[in-house]
């Protein structure tokens, strides 16, 4: 790279100057946008681990200095002191409501908590076996068949607020479903966060109170999920968005992405993780070394990031959260301590020392939920929940971006070359 901020490709004998744009917290990116055009060569760059996307002004992650921040806010300030709702409206709208906006907003996101009543049809179709995430990725996309796509800037705005309010009805729908409940309605005299722990865990006819130590956690998850820049499921609602589709489409693409097990579904399968560990007698050495072994695909679950070689700062933030509110709802779980135990042993394991292994946002967040009664195929539901807002953010970001362009990637062929037709009977 130069001084002068470009940087010099030398292809085929062909020199190319590339332009360099540095971000605001200094990262740089080499722009190649010229060089297909100019050189006939592509970049290939599989998993897309060295690949700015685009530039965005939503999330910094410094994965060396385990720095997250939304929109210049240090993530432990918002987990101590905002209320999601406030967190939604930063990410979407750029900057924290004043207090007159706050309580706009959060009326919005009351008023349209309720999901129209003949979808409530389609839950009666899934088996009561079915998962969580499958019953939210269809929902969400059903909301394009009850809601029109947006067009104006106010229909958009209408359909993010409809999706933010709807999609906890739909996933506390979706537990009561496979517990065989019948469904609880939201109601506009209660909070976000309360109408999902109402709609969650109320049954009909007797008093709900929320507890206020359940409820602060839930802030304090949701908070922490909200939104992770470039991931694969946000990288998904780019693409989807890119392509023209609804919000709706778009972020039901992205519930799809989040369920696999190396992204958001990595919070169940820690837990059963944990409990193959317990009931196998606690050794925990034992599954550190099965990491290791040539024989064996085994990962530790909860564990390692593309971006991360440094604590991840919501896993920091969920370890001392984890032991305050099992503390203060009286719950003694011995996964906890598991989790504890096995994450000193695999951080004083020269594998995972030397691969810059570190506990992820998934390895404690799953201890908490299990406290406040969430069953563990909620989990990724409880993700894609805190999610919503940083997919949105990402949408939006992606649809006003100067010049956006579908977003198509190139590859490199390595199948068969030209070669003629062959007849049934010659093959
Ligand atoms: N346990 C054991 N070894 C691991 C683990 C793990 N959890 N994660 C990575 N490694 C090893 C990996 O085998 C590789 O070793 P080697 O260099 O000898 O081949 C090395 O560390 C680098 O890993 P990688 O697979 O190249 O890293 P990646 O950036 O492609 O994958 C990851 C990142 C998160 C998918 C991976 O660390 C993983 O599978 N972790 C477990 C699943 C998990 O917890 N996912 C949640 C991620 S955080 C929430 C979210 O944003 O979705």
């Amino acid at each position: 790279m130069s001084d002068h901020g470009k940087a010099k490709l030398q292809i085929d004998g062909k020199d190319l100057e590339l332009p360099v744009t540095v971000g605001s917290e200094g990262e740089v990116g080499v722009d190649i946008s010229r060089l297909r055009p100019e050189t006939g060569a592509i970049t290939l760059d599989p998993s897309l681990a060295n690949t700015g996307a685009c530039e965005s002004a939503i999330t910094y992650i410094d994965g060396e200095k385990g720095i997250l921040r939304y929109r210049g806010y240090d993530i432990s300030d918002l987990a101590m002191h905002a209320s999601f709702p406030e967190v939604c409206h930063l990410l979407i709208y750029g900057r924290l409501p004043t207090r007159p906006e706050r309580e706009g907003f959060r009326t919005r996101l009351t008023r349209h908590s309720l999901v129209h009543e003949d979808m409530k049809k389609f839950f009666e179709g899934f088996p009561p076996s079915a998962h969580p995430m499958v019953i939210l990725s269809a929902m969400i996309a059903s909301l394009s068949a009850f809601y029109p796509e947006e067009d104006t800037e106010e229909e958009i705005d209408l359909n993010i607020i409809r999706l933010l309010a709807k999609a906890k009805t739909l996933a506390a729908f979706s537990y009561k479903k496979s517990i065989g409940q019948p469904f609880i309605y939201p109601r506009n005299d209660r909070t976000y966060l309360e109408n999902f722990l109402l709609m969650m865990f109320a049954v009909p006819a007797e008093p709900y109170d929320v507890d206020q130590t359940v409820r602060s956690a839930l802030n304090k998850l949701l908070i922490l999920h909200a939104d992770h820049e470039q991931n694969c499921s946000t990288t998904t609602v780019r693409t989807v968005g890119s392509g023209g589709a609804s919000l709706f489409a778009s972020i039901s693409a992205g519930v799809s992405a989040l369920w696999g097990p190396l992204h958001g579904g990595a919070n169940q399968a820690v837990i059963e993780m944990l409990e193959q560990i317990r009931q196998d007698g606690s050794d925990f050495q034992k599954y550190v070394d099965l990491t290791k072994s040539k024989d064996s695909d085994f990962k530790l679950m909860g564990f390692g990031h593309r971006v991360y070689k440094n604590f991840d700062p919501r896993a920091r933030i969920l370890k001392e959260a984890a032991d305050e509110v099992l503390d203060k709802l009286g719950v003694d779980d011995p996964l906890l301590e598991i989790a504890k135990q096995l994450e000193e042993v695999a951080l004083a394991d020269s594998y995972f020392v030397e691969r810059k292994l570190y506990p992820n946002v998934d390895f404690y967040s799953g201890v908490l939920y299990r406290a406040m009664g969430i069953p563990t195929d909620m989990f990724t539901v409880m993700f894609a929940l805190g999610r919503l807002p940083g997919w949105i953010a990402h949408w939006l970001e992606q649809r006003n971006a100067p010049g956006a362009r579908i977003i198509r990637p190139r590859q490199i062929y390595t199948g068969e070359t030209a070669r003629p037709w062959e007849p049934l009977d010659e093959r």
